[in-house]
């Protein structure tokens, strides 16, 4: 019999990604999903631990399920992810319920142990032994990376059979409950090696590898084939990518990544650019031109010091790559930034903010550039001055939306180690809500720049406001399901997965007039990032949701952009 598996996904769009691949590797073998957890065999938690917050869910899901584990000892439970990766075994121990763990670095295991838990507690219970008392400990199962991610001898192989993960990607409809894919997650780089120091991904995600061009550009044309439209091209740090061909060598057939010969940023151009080496810019620019039916390119998340001009320039030169950059900040404060070893000055992140928009801010052509960014605040020793220091910066970039958060002490991280978490948290909280109501206020300046302009949007489906309508009206049954990237679950933290403090995407949206009874609101966003809702007449939403269409802009406020369709379907 099928087995059902009920997965939900917490934090990233890499987790988010992540969830899509074991989802669909576990498909392929036969396993089906469904969205009610109670009816699942195998209930899976991909996981987040960015911040305590986002832990604490976890925590709460895991607790929900002591009770029907102890009246149905045959279910099996797994967490997966960072989470997983950081509490280690312990996790296991504090929480009994857990049979499984794998962390975001050994998710090609997944299927093997899912299936070895399975069979080991069938064949417990047909001995008449009740697995959920008296589980052996070989029996609940974990493979995680530990820190062997970060030794060069095991880096080859850690690298090389989660590239078979990426490559295992099924690109066919296999779950027909989500519709079409148009938009889709292509992952470019894995971990990270910036140690900022309140941050765990270095240690959950490990070493930074690149994948080697040929791979991603195949599975750009594999979706793109699959009717995909629009790509978002995934690292820690993914404007960091550089592969270096010379230096490749073949593992198991594959080729094998390598770790970038180091180019510390700063730099307008990469001085090794050449023959030899795929920089970001090269990366764009042939995914751009050989996967013309990808008519969005986006990518995220930016670090501030390694934007070339060769990057910027490559995204102005190619009109399907979206002028919409996510670069966090984190501070104002030289001082803070120092403190969280950021490696970049207010001064050196103005300038590449000066930099981007004096390249790729082109209202008078219709195509604007937006920026986002995220915050911390109450990191240790912030003092007013500092936040101040953060507030100039927020009214200085003039981000579209920001994502704010409040410092989180994680352990294992140097800030949990070194730097006491001194800062109360009604301070951390008056602080982040400053912040907020001030880029409130900036995202509405933003947004009413683009009243009159005429932009083509990709239409997602239906707005929130008219969800939320036709939910009331118990009408669910025949809105169509927008675009879809998660297997299934929520995806708690909003859109960009980054968090609980933006400042738009989590509103309702204003409403345009409708014509009652034939109009339907939809949403779509610019190739900039903004949300736009339009009025259409609800028999043409089916073919209008996944592709893209002309509006012109009518009013704005902070939370999205108000159009009209200008020519259908173009
Ligand atoms: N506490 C609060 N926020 C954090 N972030 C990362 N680590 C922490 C932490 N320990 C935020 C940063 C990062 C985003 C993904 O999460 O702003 O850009
Ligand atoms: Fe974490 Fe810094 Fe790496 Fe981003 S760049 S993932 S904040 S260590």
């Amino acid at each position: 019999m099928p087995r059902e598996v009920y997965l939900e996904t917490f934090g990233c769009q890499m987790n988010e990604l992540d969830s899509e691949l074991v989802g669909g590797q576990l498909r392929a073998l036969g396993y089906r999903f469904t969205q009610n957890r109670d009816q699942a065999d195998i209930v899976l938690y991909n996981t987040c631990s960015v911040r305590e917050h986002a832990e604490q869910k976890v925590w709460s899901r895991l607790g929900e399920l002591v009770e029907r584990k102890k009246a149905e000892p045959s279910l099996v439970v797994g967490v997966l992810g960072c989470l997983a990766e950081r509490d280690g075994t312990d996790l296991m121990r504090r929480m009994p319920v857990v049979d499984v763990m794998v962390g975001p670095g050994e998710l090609d295991k997944l299927p093997a142990l899912l299936d070895n838990a399975v069979k080991t507690r069938e064949s417990m219970l047909a001995e008449g032994v009740d697995p959920g008392r008296g589980v052996p400990k070989s029996a609940r199962l974990a493979a995680l990376q530990g820190n062997t991610s970060r030794r060069s001898a095991t880096l080859a192989a850690a690298a090389d059979t989660l590239e078979l993960l990426d490559l295992s990607r099924a690109v066919s409809p296999l779950d027909d409950t989500q519709g079409p894919q148009r938009s889709a997650y292509v992952r470019v780089t894995r971990g990270c090696n910036k140690f900022c120091t309140y941050c765990v991904v270095p240690f959950t995600r490990g070493a930074e590898v690149h994948r080697p061009p040929e791979h991603i550009i195949d599975e750009c044309k594999k979706l793109a084939d699959s009717g995909v439209i629009e790509i978002t091209l995934l690292g820690q740090t993914v404007n960091h990518y550089r592969f270096e061909h010379g230096a490749a060598v073949t593992v198991n057939g594959f080729v094998q990544p390598q770790k970038g010969r180091s180019y510390s940023g700063g730099h307008r151009r990469d001085p090794f650019a050449g023959a030899n080496v795929t920089t970001f810019a090269d990366l764009l620019r042939r995914i751009h031109d050989e996967v013309p039916s990808i008519l969005r390119l986006r990518f995220v998340t930016s670090y501030p010091r390694d934007f070339g001009d060769d990057v910027l320039e490559v995204i102005r030169d190619h009109p399907r790559i979206c002028r919409y950059l996510h670069v966090p900040a984190q501070s104002g404060s030289n001082r803070m930034l120092a403190a969280m070893n950021r490696g970049y000055t207010v001064e050196e992140y103005t300038e590449f903010l000066d930099r981007a928009r004096a390249h790729l801010h082109e209202p008078h052509k219709g195509r604007p550039c937006e920026i986002s960014g995220d915050f911390i605040v109450g990191f240790p020793g912030e003092t007013d001055e500092d936040f101040e220091a953060t507030k100039a910066l927020v009214r200085r970039a003039r981000y579209k939306n920001a994502f704010i958060f409040k410092y989180s002490p994680r352990p294992g991280t140097v800030a949990f180690e070194k730097l006491p978490d001194d800062i109360p948290d009604a301070v951390k909280r008056r602080r982040n809500n400053e912040l907020l109501a001030l880029q409130g206020e900036i995202s509405a300046e933003q947004a009413r720049a683009y009243v009159g302009l005429e932009m083509p949007i990709l239409v997602e489906g239906h707005s929130v406001r008219e969800r939320k309508k036709q939910a009331a009206a118990g009408a669910c049954g025949d809105a169509p399901r927008g675009i879809s990237l998660t297997v299934n679950g929520a995806s708690v933290e909003p859109a960009h997965g980054h968090g609980s403090a933006c400042a738009i995407d989590d509103e309702p949206e204003p409403a345009p007039p409708q014509v009652p009874g034939v109009d339907v609101q939809l949403s779509g966003r610019t190739d900039t990032d903004m949300i736009v809702v339009f009025n259409a007449p609800a028999r043409d939403v089916g073919a209008m949701v996944g592709t893209t269409m002309r509006v012109r802009i009518l009013s704005a406020t902070a939370l999205a952009l108000v159009g009209e369709a200008v020519v259908p379907n173009q």
